[in-house]
């Protein structure tokens, strides 16, 4: 089992603290997602820190032919397979640390990586990630920017959501482009998104050299 806190955080605290009753993180996160696959139409795409697979319902199987869910919580990854069954044996799902997973070289044209790099140091995914995308593929992040006093994550109720929010660390956007510049993602575009109980998300894209 991983040491990491995330595997014990059971999957209905999770989407309740994230849901509309709690942080109200999960429609934006959604759309963003669905913005990005819209537009950019990767035929193949790596999510990581995947969850129950929020977003994933924007997927267009007659576009995007490869899904590939990276995940550290069996349960979430569960969940997330049930909800997408449409997506058949296009869906694949590993139960993994993004530091440790295995996945083959240039396979992705997109990579999510949504209120990801909280949890997991970019200096450590930068280069595996930019190794993961074909030349000119894109890496898409969302980071959270601190709110009211600087807090880092949303208060929940959740001892299970308490424990991975103490040890969450927040990403200033000039450090994420900062460490992904060392493995040549380039920053293309990014903006800042209001979300619920007065916060921002950072939304950027970075790309590959072709
Ligand atoms: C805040 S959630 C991501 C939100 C997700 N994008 C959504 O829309 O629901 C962070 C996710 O990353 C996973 N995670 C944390 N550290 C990880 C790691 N080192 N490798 C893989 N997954 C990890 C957690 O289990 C959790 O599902």
């Amino acid at each position: 089992m991983s040491s990491n806190p995330w595997s014990l955080v059971p999957a209905a605290e999770y989407e309740s603290h994230m849901g509309p009753q709690g942080a109200d993180q999960l429609a934006p996160l959604s759309a963003i997602l669905g913005k990005a696959l819209a537009t950019l139409r990767p035929a193949r795409l790596l999510v990581l820190g995947v969850a129950t697979g929020n977003g994933l319902e924007h997927v267009n199987p007659a576009v995007t032919s490869r899904v590939v869910g990276v995940d550290v919580n069996l349960q979430y990854l569960g969940l997330c397979r049930q909800r997408q069954m449409r997506l058949g044996s296009r869906l694949e799902l590993y139960c993994a640390e993004a530091e440790k997973v295995l996945l083959d070289a240039g396979a992705f044209d997109l990579c999510y990586a949504g209120l990801f790099f909280e949890h997991a140091d970019p200096a450590r995914l930068a280069g595996r990630i930019a190794s993961w995308l074909v030349p000119g593929g894109a890496l898409l992040t969302v980071l959270q920017l601190p709110g009211a006093g600087g807090a880092a994550a949303v208060p929940s109720r959740h001892a299970s959501i308490q424990a991975v929010a103490e040890r969450m660390h927040l990403v200033a956007p000039a450090a994420l482009v900062k460490e992904l510049g060392k493995a040549k993602l380039a920053l293309r575009r990014a903006y800042e998104l209001p979300v619920a109980h007065g916060r921002r998300f950072h939304v950027a894209l970075f790309q590959k050299p072709k």
